[in-house]
């Protein structure tokens, strides 16, 4: 049996957990087993990790490299705990950010070696793979202006990550267009200024057809090791 494994990406605000989340309804409404994660997190061991991460009191002292080890630790207990399980099992896996985000914010954004990075990442997911990874393009000011806004009187303080500077998110911008240069088979971009039922239609679009061909939706490979 062979699952399919389908991550979102995209910056802050560009509207990647709200169709996660409707992905994940749609295929479940047409019958099949869908698992709906997020990264950092996913596991109760990954949950810990998020909030050290994002809200922890004294995590403002924390480096680039600290902050690399700490995203492919939450990621290397889910692929083993929830994702290749899940797989071998024949479900759709459907996750809210995955390794892409490591080389788009530690990579580019903390501007750490993108070689290093990239072998943190392998060595976290080994050959667990997404089959199609949608990523929402915002424009950088767009993002700002969304992430301004998600926050007021009444919602929780920014965390750590979304306290970083125009400059960061410019560089993260970049690295998520070097991702999609690099695997556009894999790697497939949306325009997310559209309305929320546009993208979800085109976001089908990509997912639809590797319902019918699963066995081209996800390598055997992915659920090994
Ligand atoms: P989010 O769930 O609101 O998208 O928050 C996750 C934050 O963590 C977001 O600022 C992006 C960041 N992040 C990284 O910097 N590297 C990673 O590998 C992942 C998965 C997330």
């Amino acid at each position: 049996m062979s699952g399919l494994f389908i991550t979102f990406e995209g910056t802050e605000g560009s509207g990647k957990s709200t169709q996660a989340a409707l992905l994940a309804e749609r295929l479940r409404q047409q019958g099949e087993r869908v698992r709906l994660l997020r990264e950092p997190g996913g596991t109760p061991i990954g949950e810990e990790i998020r909030h050290t991460l994002k809200h922890s009191s004294s995590n403002q002292a924390m480096t680039a490299e600290a902050e690399l080890l700490l995203m492919s630790a939450a990621r290397a207990q889910l692929v083993r705990e929830i994702i290749r399980p899940a797989l071998a099992a024949g479900e759709r896996v459907v996750c809210d950010r995955f390794f892409d985000s490591t080389t788009a914010y530690q990579g580019y954004g903390r501007q750490l070696d993108l070689q290093q990075v990239q072998a943190l990442i392998d060595f976290a997911v080994g050959e667990t793979r997404p089959a199609l990874t949608l990523l929402l393009v915002l424009p950088l000011r767009e993002s700002e202006s969304r992430r301004q806004s998600r926050h007021s009187a009444t919602t929780p303080p920014r965390d750590r990550l979304e306290e970083a500077g125009p400059e960061f998110f410019a560089r993260v911008e970049r690295g998520y267009q070097a991702i999609a240069a690099a695997e556009p088979q894999r790697v497939r971009t949306i325009d997310a200024t559209q309305p929320i039922q546009t993208v979800q239609e085109l976001v089908w679009g990509w997912v639809r057809p590797l319902l019918a061909r699963p066995e081209h939706g996800q390598s055997a490979a992915a659920t090994r090791r």
